[in-house]
This record gives C-alpha cells, structure tokens and sequence, in this order.
C-alpha cells in the first residue's frame, strides 16, 4: 500500500525546487500529475543536453513517477480545464516568480472558492518583506541564506556547496509542509496555503551558524582552527574551512595517491573518547598521558600539529583501509567519496538510493532514488514523462472528456 495512494496533486513545478518536492509526494504514492506549457513544458527538459531529442538528465532525475499534461492555463478553454482539475485535486504545487499564478488567475482566493480543500504549496525565493518580488535560484539562495558565508576558507571568499539546500532543501521542506496540512485537513476538513522560501529553508539548514554567530558574544569559538592559529574573531560567524561543525575537531586529511587523485582523502575526528586509540593507531602512544595532548581543551592550541601526525599516518593507507583500520575502533572517518565512486557504489544500488531506470528516448541512466525509506510504502522508481504522454489519459478518466470534446479541446489550442 503506497502511503499517500488517493491523494491528486497538480503540479505545476518546473526547475529543481518544486519537482524535487512533488517527485517525493509522487514517491510515496501520490497521483502527481504535472502540468506543462504546450510545446515547450518544464525548461529543464531541454537544458544540460547530453543525449540530443531526448529530455535531459536535469529533467529526467527530478520527475520519476509523474503524469505529463500539456495545458496552456492563459487559453480560455485551457482555464476551464484547470478549473475542472483543481475541483477535483488535493493538492497544488508551484514555484513560479511571485505573481504568477495571480496573473494566470488562479491565486490563492480563486482557489480557495473553487476547491476549499486545496492545499496550495509554493516555492518563494524569500518570503515577506523587501526581496519578496525577486526571482530566485539555488545559489542566489546559498548565498541570501547564510551558508556562503559560512562556508569556504578564512582566507578564501565565501564559497557555495554542491549539495542543492536551496532548491532540494527548499522542496523537501514543501514536501514536509505539504503532508503536514493533509494531517489537518483530516480534523478541519479545509485546505491552507503552504509557502516554503529558500532563504528560509537555507536559513533553517545553517541553524548551527547562527547558533556560533551568538556564541560569539561569550568569546572566541574555540573549536574554530582560527582560534588556535591565534586569528582574531570578528564580529560575525567566520568560515570555518572543513573544521567539524560540532564540538569534536575534525579536518580532511590526505590519504594514499591524493597525488594524482583529487578525492583521495578522509574526514577524521578526533572524538574525545576515541583519543586513546587514534594515538595508539598513528603510534603516538605518548600523546595518551602527556598532559599537553590528553584533553581535548589542551589540544585546541595543537591542533594543526595533531592533524598533521595523523595526516602523517592516513596519507600511508587508502581512505578505504583509513576506514577498515578506524571503525572497529570507534574512530569517526569518512571516505571523500567521489560521484564515480557513489555511481558504482554496490550497497547504494541495494537499497535502492541509486537506480537505473530505463528511458524509451535516452536508454539507461542513473538516477537518485527515494531517500526516506518507508516501511509499508517502498518507493517504486518509475521513470519521467515524456511532454504531454498522459494529457488524453488524464482528461479522458480524470475529467470524462468524450473523444468528440477531445478534438474540440485539441482545436483550441488549450492541448498539444
Ligand atoms: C525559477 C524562476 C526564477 C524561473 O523564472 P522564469 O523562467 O522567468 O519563469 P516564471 O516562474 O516567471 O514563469 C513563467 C511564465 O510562464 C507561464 N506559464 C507557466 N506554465 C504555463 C502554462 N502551462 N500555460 C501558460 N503559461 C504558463 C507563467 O504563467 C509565467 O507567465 P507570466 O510571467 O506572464 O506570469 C522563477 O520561477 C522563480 O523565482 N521561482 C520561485 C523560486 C524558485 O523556485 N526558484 C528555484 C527554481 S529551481
């Protein structure tokens, strides 16, 4: 049984924010069916090409499991429609620039005297107050958020991250919001209006930042390496290069062939209960008593010393025998796993976190698959749509156009 099976959401995502959420949703069970511009549909099918004629990689990972409807929503015929589907839905999804969907005439009044069971989600990039107009993508977001300048070397400039917290991080808290109001509904019978900004989101995932920024007032943050490189603090939570964000100092270190390979290196901690064995391991055994190493507080001024010894140690062993040699004995490490490594990674295919899905345009790729692993609900990964491939189906069963309708429809350029 799929957790959210009966549940219908309209999704009229586009990018990576929104879908990423929806994809979720359309994950757990939900019917999402997504609603594109005739001819063109979402702008990622067609950008980062790697296969030419077949909808891209960007598109296709961030839209497993949906419908295609292809609906021009400012053509008379096309409103009609949309009416008739947010009548018949749950749910409705969208990350347009403010004021789109008051411009469509779909805002959150109309919708509401449609369908007062809707839940309308939205994606902002800021919520109210002087930005609230502008548009926004994930590195606008990175850096509005607070994570840009938390992030990089002190003496570098602020640096955004890999990993999407703007537009994935943005669409999961949607996502979250989104069952959440379902929850309600269930006790108040009505739908509520859900809006996830991205600096709020990103704002949310640098909590700890914000945490240092006001522990700033009590002192230098000691577990900084600036602090025990005798660098000044200033007035604002500094970048921390690849300092441990907890209490626990820790860096990347080089392992075997970090000469030729960029991600030959390992994260180590060096987790205050683990420090008798880390010394016993790199064979300082010394450093176990010696009163200048035996407490954590009394390593924060050695710290650049501490890590080369143990750097001296794991550039001897690949960042795989690092990790054979510290897990049995309690030592936090991590392996710098690069995206080859993750595709080819066996386990991940396993449980399922990396699928290869098979595409009638482009043939075999890989893909993320659901993250959240369910119990009771598996996520099956069902490939993307291509542009318009359920626009029949879902008018013809969802809202019981007869075929003679369906020409009509056609004509009226509200299709294609
Ligand atoms: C991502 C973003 C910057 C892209 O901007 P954009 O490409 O200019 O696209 P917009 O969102 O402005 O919308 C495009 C237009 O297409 C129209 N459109 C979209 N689907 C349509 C359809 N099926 N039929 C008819 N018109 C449609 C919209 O109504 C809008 O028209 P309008 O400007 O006349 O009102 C912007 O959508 C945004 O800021 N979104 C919110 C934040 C966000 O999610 N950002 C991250 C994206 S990963």
């Amino acid at each position: 049984m799929e957790a959210l099976k009966g549940i219908k959401v309209l999704d009229f995502t586009h990018v990576q924010s929104g879908p990423t959420c929806t994809q979720l949703l359309a994950w757990f069970g939900a019917d999402v069916i997504k609603v594109e511009r005739p001819g063109s549909g979402d702008p990622t099918r067609g950008q980062l090409v790697d296969v030419p004629g077949a909808d891209s990689l960007y598109f296709t990972m961030l839209n497993h499991n949906k419908r295609s409807l292809t609906l021009n929503t400012k053509n008379e015929t096309g409103k009609r429609i949309l009416e008739r589907l947010i009548k018949k839905c749950d749910v409705l999804v969208e990350n347009f620039a403010p004021g789109a969907m008051e411009r469509m005439g779909f805002g959150w009044e109309q919708i509401q005297k449609l369908n007062p069971r809707m839940i309308m989600a939205s994606v902002k990039g800021f919520g109210p107050g002087p930005y609230e107009d502008c548009k926004v993508y994930e590195n606008v977001a990175q850096c509005a958020g607070g994570a840009a300048s938390t992030t990089g070397f002190l003496d570098g400039p602020p640096t955004v991250t890999g990993a999407q917290i703007g537009d994935s991080g943005t669409g999961l808290h949607l996502a979250l919001g989104i069952v959440t109001a379902l929850y309600q509904r269930h006790e108040t019978g009505i739908g509520q209006r859900v809006l996830a900004a991205m600096q709020d989101g990103v704002i949310n995932l640098c909590r700890v930042k914000l945490r240092d920024q006001q522990r700033l007032a009590a002192g230098p943050l000691t577990e900084y390496s600036q602090y025990g490189e005798g660098i000044d603090f200033g007035d604002t939570t500094p970048r921390a290069g690849n300092d441990s964000g907890g209490g626990q100092p820790g860096r990347i270190l080089k392992c075997k062939g970090w000469e030729t390979d960029p991600n030959a290196y390992t994260y180590f901690i060096t987790q205050a209960a683990a420090w008798p064995k880390i010394c016993k391991a790199i064979n300082k055994p010394a450093w176990v008593d010696d009163p200048n190493y035996a407490t954590p507080n009394a390593r924060l001024t050695r710290l650049n010393e501490v890590f080369d010894a143990i750097e001296s140690w794991t550039m001897t062993k690949t960042k795989f025998e690092v990790m054979q040699i510290c897990n049995p004995l309690d030592i936090p490490v991590g392996p710098i796993l690069s995206m080859k490594e993750i595709s080819e990674e066996e386990s991940l295919r396993e449980t399922g976190t990396i699928v290869e899905i098979d595409h009638p345009e482009r043939g075999k790729y890989l893909s993320v698959g659901c993250p959240v692993k369910l119990s009771a609900s598996p996520a099956e990964v069902k490939r993307s749509p291509l542009l318009g491939e359920h626009t029949k189906e879902i008018l013809r069963s969802e809202l019981g156009y007869t075929d003679n309708e369906l020409d009509e429809i056609l004509e009226s350029g509200a299709v294609g």
